[in-house]
C-alpha cells in the first residue's frame, strides 16, 4: 500500500511540524483591499485585462490559475513561492510530485511583466496570483467575485519537499483533510466551501486509477464510488492511468456553480477527498444543502470568504521578503 503509506507519512510530518514550531501562522495581518491605490493605481486593471486575454484564448487557464494560488498559500503561506525555479536541480515546490500539473506560469508572467512596464518593483508576485484567482473565476460563467486584499511581498525559498509535506494528497480521508485545513488555521467550513473550487478544471485517469481499479490493492474499485459512474469512468479510463483528462465536475466543469456539490452528494465526486466531504456532519449538511438550493445558493459569497482567509495565510509584509523583478527567480 504504497500509496496509503506515504499519505500516512505525510500526515504525522505535518503533525511534528505544527508541534515543532506553531507554523503557519494564519494572519491577513497588514494585508488590505486597494493596498497598490497610490502605488500602482492600475494594477489591478493591467491584471483583470491580461486575465481576460488568456482566458478567453484558453478556458482552462482559469482553473489553472485558482489551483497555483492554493498550492502557493499552503506552502510557507502566500508569498509566491511556488513560482520560483529551483536553484538546484529539482529542487523547488514546482518540482515537488504534490505539484502534479500545475500551470498558468505563462500567464502570471504576463500580469507581472504587463504590471512592471507600469510601475517597476512594487506589485508582488504573491498579490498577482491572489488577484489572479479571483480573476480568474470571476470570468467563469456563474463565478463570484470578491474584495482582494494586498500587500504580500514575495519569499526567498521554494523546497519540493514542503509542497509534498503541506499539500493535502487526493487519498486524504476527512480526518487528515480537517487537520491538514486546521494547521492553516482554516475551519471545516472552509474546507468544504474552498473544496467547491473543484467546480471547474480537470484532473486525470492516473490520479483516480486507484479508486477504479485497485482500492485496496486486490483489484476493487472505492465502494463510495456510484457503480455506474464507476463503468462509465473505466470506460474512458484503462487500468494503469491511461486515458483522457476528467472533469473535475463531470458535465459541469466550465460553470462556476454549486454543481460540484450535486455530483459529491449523488457519489460522483471524482477525488477520494471530494467524496470524503460526505462524511462529516458539518460538511456533509453544506454537501447537502448547496446541492438542493435553488439557483441562488450561498456557494458564490462563502467562497469569496473563504478565499480572502486562505489569501491570508503566512503572508510576508512591511519590510519581510521583497518585490520579486521576475516571478521565477529572487533578485
Ligand atoms: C481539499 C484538498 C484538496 C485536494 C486533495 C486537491 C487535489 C487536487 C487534485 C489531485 C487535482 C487534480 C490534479 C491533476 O490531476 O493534475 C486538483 C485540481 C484542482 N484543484 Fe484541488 N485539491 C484540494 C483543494 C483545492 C483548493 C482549496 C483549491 C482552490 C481554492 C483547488 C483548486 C483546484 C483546481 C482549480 C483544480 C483544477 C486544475 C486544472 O484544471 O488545471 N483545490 N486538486
Ligand atoms: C495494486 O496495489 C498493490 C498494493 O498497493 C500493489 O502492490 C499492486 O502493484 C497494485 N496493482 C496494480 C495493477 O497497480
Ligand atoms: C511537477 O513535477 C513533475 C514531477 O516531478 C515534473 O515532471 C513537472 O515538470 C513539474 N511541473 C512543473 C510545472 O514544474
Amino acid at each position: 500500500m504504497a500509496v496509503q503509506t506515504r499519505v500516512v507519512s505525510i500526515f504525522f510530518i505535518q503533525l511534528v511540524l505544527l508541534a515543532v514550531s506553531g507554523l503557519n501562522r494564519v494572519s491577513g495581518a497588514g494585508l488590505q483591499t486597494g493596498f497598490y491605490d497610490e502605488s500602482c493605481p492600475e494594477a489591478e486593471t493591467i491584471a483583470l485585462k491580461t486575465i481576460r486575454q488568456a482566458i478567453s484564448k484558453d478556458g482552462i487557464v482559469a482553473a489553472a490559475l485558482l489551483r497555483l494560488h492554493f498550492h502557493d498559500c499552503f506552502v510557507r503561506g502566500c508569498e509566491a513561492s511556488v513560482l520560483l525555479d529551483a536553484a538546484e536541480e529539482g529542487d523547488a515546490e514546482k518540482d515537488a510530485s504534490s505539484n502534479f500539473s500545475l500551470r498558468g506560469y505563462d500567464v502570471v508572467d504576463d500580469v507581472k511583466s504587463a504590471i512592471e512596464k507600469s510601475c517597476p518593483g512594487v506589485v508582488s508576485c504573491a498579490d498577482i496570483l491572489a488577484l489572479a484567482a479571483r480573476d480568474a473565476v470571476r470570468f467563469q460563467t456563474g463565478g463570484s467575485s470578491w474584495k482582494v486584499e494586498t500587500g504580500r511581498r514575495d519569499g526567498r525559498i521554494s523546497l519540493s519537499k514542503e509542497a509534498d509535506e503541506n499539500l493535502p494528497s487526493s487519498n486524504f480521508n476527512i480526518a487528515q483533510l480537517k487537520q491538514n485545513f486546521a494547521f492553516k488555521g482554516l475551519t471545516k467550513k472552509d474546507l468544504v466551501v474552498l473544496s467547491g473550487a473543484h467546480t471547474i478544471g480537470v484532473t486525470s485517469c492516473f490520479v483516480i486509477n486507484d479508486r477504479l481499479y485497485n482500492f485496496t490493492g486486490r483489484s476493487d474499485t472505492d465502494p463510495a464510488l456510484d457503480p455506474t459512474f464507476a463503468s462509465e469512468l473505466k470506460k474512458k479510463c484503462k487500468p494503469g492511468g491511461g486515458g483522457p483528462v476528467l472533469e473535475l465536475d463531470q458535465g459541469s466543469s466550465t460553470v462556476s456553480d454549486a454543481h460540484f456539490y450535486k455530483a459529491v452528494r449523488q457519489n460522483r465526486g471524482l477525488l477520494t477527498s471530494d467524496a470524503a466531504l460526505l462524511n462529516d456532519p458539518l460538511t456533509r449538511a453544506y454537501v447537502k444543502r448547496q446541492s438542493t438550493s435553488p439557483v441562488k445558493a450561498t456557494f458564490g459569497k462563502d467562497f469569496g470568504k473563504s478565499m480572502v482567509k486562505m489569501g491570508g495565510i503566512g503572508v510576508l509584509t512591511g519590510n519581510e521578503g521583497e518585490i520579486r523583478k521576475r516571478c521565477a527567480f529572487v533578485n
